[in-house]
C-alpha cells in the first residue's frame, strides 16, 4: 500500500478556523490518502476568541498546540517558527498548510520552509499594497515562500503572477471561508441569539473594529468612534468588540451611549446570524467584507483600502475609507435605502475544499 500524505494544517488566530475546518474534514474523509495533523499555534487563546469556534465548527481539539500567545510581531513570530520547527524535526511531514495572513501563517511557512518542508498557502495573492499593515508582510513573505497556492479570487491570480510565480504552483479555488459560511447558515438562521439579546431582524447595524490602523491611535480612533456614535442616532449598533478594541475603549475612556450595545466576541454561529440579521454591517476585518458579500448584505468597509476588491466589484462592500463623514455619509444612505445589489463572485459556491483536494491528490511530495 502507498504511504499516505502526511500534512500539517497550521491554525492561530479566530479567522483561520473557519478557513481550516472544510479542508480537514475533506482530508479526514479520504483517510486512505491523507493524514492530516491540527496544529494550533496559541496566536489567540481566550475561550471566545479560540475555543468557542472550535465548538460550533466541530472540529476536535488541536493535535498539537504550541501555547506561543500575545508578544510583540517578532517575539510572537519567533515563538511559533520555534514551535514548529521542533513539531517538524520530530516527525517527517510533506506538506505544511497554512491559512490567511496573521502572524502564525508567516511564522509556520518560514520555518517549515528553511526545513525544506513545502508549503501550501490558502488564501493567497491578496494584496492591499499597504506595507503599514501587518498582514500585507504576512501575506507577500508567505506567497514567496509557497510551493502551492490556493488563490480565492481574481485579483489574487493576478498579484501572484505580476510577482513571479509560476503558474503551475497557482490554483484559483474559491473560498473556503464561504464553504463553511454555506454549510452553517441553516443553523445560524436557527440560533436565538437576536432573542438574547433583544434584536429585532433588519433593526439593527453590526460592528466589528479592530485593525491596529483604527483603534491603537486615540485621534484615529476618536474620530471613528464620533462617526459611530451620530450613526447610533438613528439605529442600534450590536458591536462585539475585539479583546485589543476593548482595552483601547478603556484606556482612551470613550463615551459608551445606550445606543451601542458593546458586548464580548461572540461564537461562529451568533456572529453569522447577526451578519444575516443586521440592517448593514460596518467593519474593518477582512473576512467580514467576504461573509456579507456572500450573504448579500450591506458591507461599510472603514479602511482606505482592501486586499479583498472582487467584494467591492460584484459584491455588497462599500469601501469608504476611514474619515468620519465618509462612514456617515454610507450608513446614511443605506439607511435611506440605497444598496449595493450584489453577486456571488466566482467559485464562492461551497465547493473550494473539493478543488484543493484535488490538487492535493494529484500533488506528489518530494
Ligand atoms: C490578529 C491578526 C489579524 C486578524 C485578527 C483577528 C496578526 C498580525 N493579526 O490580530 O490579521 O484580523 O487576529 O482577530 O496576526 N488578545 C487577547 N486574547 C486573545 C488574543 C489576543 O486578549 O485570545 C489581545 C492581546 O492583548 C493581544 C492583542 O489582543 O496583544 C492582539 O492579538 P494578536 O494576535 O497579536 O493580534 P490581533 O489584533 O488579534
Amino acid at each position: 500500500m502507498r504511504r499516505r500524505k502526511k500534512f500539517l494544517l497550521v491554525v492561530g488566530a479566530r479567522p483561520n478556523f473557519m478557513k481550516a475546518m472544510p479542508l480537514y474534514r475533506a482530508l479526514k474523509s479520504k483517510f486512505d490518502i491523507f493524514d492530516p495533523v491540527l496544529l494550533h499555534t496559541g496566536q489567540h487563546y481566550d475561550y471566545e476568541m479560540s475555543k468557542a469556534f472550535f465548538e460550533d465548527l466541530e472540529l476536535p481539539e488541536p493535535d498539537i498546540y504550541l501555547n506561543a500567545g500575545s508578544d510583540t510581531h517578532a517575539r510572537q513570530t519567533a515563538k511559533i517558527m520555534m514551535g514548529i520547527e521542533d513539531v517538524l524535526m520530530g516527525d517527517n511531514y510533506d506538506l505544511v498548510i497554512v491559512f490567511g495572513d496573521v502572524n502564525s501563517t508567516m511564522a509556520a511557512a518560514i520555518a517549515a520552509s528553511k526545513l525544506l518542508v513545502p508549503v501550501a498557502h490558502v488564501e493567497a495573492g491578496l494584496r492591499s499594497f499597504d506595507r503599514t499593515m501587518p498582514e500585507e508582510i504576512n501575506r507577500v513573505v508567505t506567497d514567496v515562500l509557497s510551493d502551492l497556492l490556493f488563490a480565492t479570487e481574481p485579483s489574487g491570480l493576478k498579484n501572484l503572477k505580476s510577482e513571479g510565480i509560476s503558474d503551475e504552483k497557482i490554483h484559483f479555488v474559491g473560498n473556503l471561508m464561504i464553504d463553511t459560511l454555506i454549510s452553517y447558515r441553516e443553523k445560524a438562521a436557527r440560533s436565538d441569539v437576536l432573542d438574547r439579546l433583544g434584536l429585532k431582524l433588519g433593526e439593527y447595524a453590526l460592528l466589528t473594529l479592530h485593525r491596529p490602523s483604527n483603534v491603537d491611535n486615540p485621534q484615529k480612533f476618536g474620530e471613528i468612534w464620533g462617526a459611530l456614535m451620530e450613526i447610533s442616532e438613528k439605529i442600534t449598533i450590536v458591536f462585539p468588540a475585539h479583546p485589543r478594541t476593548k482595552k483601547r475603549i478603556e484606556e482612551f475612556e470613550m463615551p459608551i451611549p445606550h445606543s451601542i450595545r458593546l458586548l464580548p466576541p461572540l461564537s461562529y454561529i451568533d456572529f453569522l446570524a447577526l451578519q444575516m440579521g443586521a440592517r448593514l454591517v460596518l467593519t474593518d476585518s477582512g473576512g467580514v467584507q467576504e461573509e456579507t458579500t456572500a450573504l448579500g448584505v450591506q458591507c461599510i468597509t472603514i479602511r482606505e483600502n482592501t486586499e479583498r476588491p472582487i467584494t467591492v466589484e460584484v459584491g455588497t462592500n462599500w469601501l469608504v475609507g476611514t474619515s468620519p463623514d465618509a462612514i456617515k455619509d454610507a450608513a446614511f444612505r443605506i439607511l435611506n435605502g440605497e444598496s449595493k445589489t450584489g453577486s456571488q463572485p466566482p467559485m464562492w459556491d461551497g465547493h473550494a475544499a473539493d478543488r484543493i483536494l484535488e490538487v492535493l491528490e494529484e500533488w506528489e511530495p518530494y
